[in-house]
């Protein structure tokens, strides 16, 4: 072979006249070949996009044993003129002047054979679906929405900022912690009174993962102002749903002197920000899941984009629900915790657009939020999304010292006094939410299942790879 700078088929693809008339040299995976006995068509994807490029390989010059382990699946190097194409769903192709094979893919075995596998068997073999069209789409649209979450707040004077995946506190006190252990779980060192003696654990207490960066978000943001947080977050609810991980992404800002108003107007932001930028950035793989998954994908995106979310009170939802003379699966009642059936009714059925929620009863939302003057609800705002539900949920934080200290004495929380130390000294009004990047990608790529828009999903019994 020749040396030629490698091009990747995104480049030959965005710019074909910049490229046309000149040898190319390319790499990827073969996705199909087809032809005759006079020239075979193959069609190559390297990832970079998620169209293919076709490869003329003529068999006066190429013979057809040479191409016999090129099968879809198997990887190669070309070299070639890159001409117009004649052929339709194409500008340009390559003809092959010679080729190396780096590796086979035999068909009796290779899993992913040209079409129709279903998302279900594509679970199975989620360490090849990558190789896919469909989750090649769906995880360079993911990577365009980690990119935008970056910019939307470095472009604000956000300070990303760092919080821990190992620590000793339960943010949202649901209990729902993977622990972080060193202890030989068959022969535990115990106390004098039969407990598990921790002192002999690794970091000398009980300790978890993660289910929130927001205790150690809050200060960030008493010292900086505004900060996000963008990281792994674990949780061990026994929850099998298409809208639940074990271990997923949450993106969490942090702002200091900002009211729920404010809040409410971040997130708005936020979410349409990086709709809008998946949208410019990835057209082409979202016109590909709206051609194969979701017919009214783009329709929707826009619909998200062009309106303004509803901000409704707790109290006022509940009402509208009582009155909606549906008949739900759980019952409605001022002072239940929705279930999705409940928030999509608001959002699907009766606005039709988002909604925020906000002013939820005491009782079922997280110690920290700011209670209200009412004594019953506090400052919370859950966002709610079309076909996913919640995919937001945030609050005006506690700011009173008093207040929030006998919240923690009342639910008998202990080991928060690093906390209660933001509200000891300065302390300030302010407001913070978490947005589940999953949940986000779910929505951009029209997916139904949260399993298929992370790449190695972990749920209850499931941890391959
Ligand atoms: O509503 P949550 O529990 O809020 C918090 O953790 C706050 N500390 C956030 C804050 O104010 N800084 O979780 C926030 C979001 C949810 O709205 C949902 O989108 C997502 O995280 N989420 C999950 N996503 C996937 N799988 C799970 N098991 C999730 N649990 C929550
Ligand atoms: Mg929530």
């Amino acid at each position: 072979m020749e040396k030629i700078r490698r091009t990747t088929i995104k480049e030959l693809l965005t710019h074909p006249s910049e490229h046309e008339g000149s040898k190319v040299d390319v790499k990827g995976w073969v996705r199909t070949r087809r032809g005759n006995k006079n020239v075979q068509f193959v069609a190559l994807n390297d990832g970079s996009t998620i169209k293919n490029l076709q490869i003329v390989f003529d068999l006066s010059k190429i013979s057809e044993e040479q191409l016999k382990q090129v099968t879809t699946g198997s990887s190669l190097h070309v070299q070639g003129l890159l001409v117009a194409s004649a052929g339709k769903g194409q500008s340009v192709e390559v003809q092959a002047d010679d080729f190396e094979l780096y590796g086979t893919a035999p068909a009796e075995t290779y899993p992913l054979q040209k079409k129709g596998h279903t998302l279900e068997f594509l679970r199975e073999k989620a360490h090849l679906r990558p190789r896919t069209n469909t989750f090649g789409a769906v995880l360079r649209i993911r990577h365009a929405l980690a990119f935008a979450v970056h910019k939307f707040f470095n472009d604000k004077g956000f300070y990303y900022f760092h919080t821990p995946l190992i620590t000793a506190s339960d943010c949202e006190g649901a209990g729902a912690q993977f622990q972080v252990t060193t202890l030989p779980l068959d022969n535990l060192p115990l106390t004098e009174d039969g407990k598990v003696d921790y002192s002999a654990d690794f970091f000398g207490k009980m300790t978890s993962l993660t289910v929130s960066g927001q205790l150690e978000g809050e200060l960030g943001a008493t010292a900086l102002g505004c900060i996000y947080t963008f990281g792994p977050t674990f949780r061990a609810e026994n929850s099998n749903t298409p809208r639940h991980l074990s271990e997923f992404w949450m993106i969490e800002p942090e702002m200091a002197f900002y009211e729920i108003e404010d809040n409410m107007d971040l997130a708005e932001e936020f979410i349409k920000y990086c709709i809008g930028y998946a949208m410019e950035h990835c057209a082409d793989d979202i016109a590909f899941l709206a051609e194969h998954f979701d017919k009214e994908l783009p329709e929707r995106l826009d619909f998200v984009l062009k309106n303004d979310f509803v901000r409704l009170p707790y109290t006022e939802g509940i009402k509208i629900l009582e009155e909606s003379g549906k008949k739900f699966e759980f019952p409605v009642y001022w002072g239940v915790d929705l279930a999705s059936e409940h928030e999509r009714y608001l959002v699907e059925e009766h606005f039709k657009r988002p909604v925020i929620l906000t002013d939820y009863p005491k009782e079922i939302k997280a110690f920290y939020m700011k209670l209200n003057e009412d004594g019953k609800t506090v400052r919370a705002m859950d966002v709610l999304f079309p076909k996913i539900g919640e995919i937001i949920g945030g609050s005006q934080r506690e700011e009173d010292f008093d207040k929030l200290n006998g919240r923690i004495q009342e639910l008998g929380l202990t080991g928060m006094e690093w906390y209660l130390d933001t509200r000891r000294y300065g302390t300030v009004p302010h407001s913070g939410f978490g947005l589940g990047f999953e949940r986000l990608v779910l929505f951009v790529t029209g997916m139904q299942n949260i399993r298929d828009v992370i790449p190695f999903p972990r749920f209850p019994n499931n941890c391959e790879y």
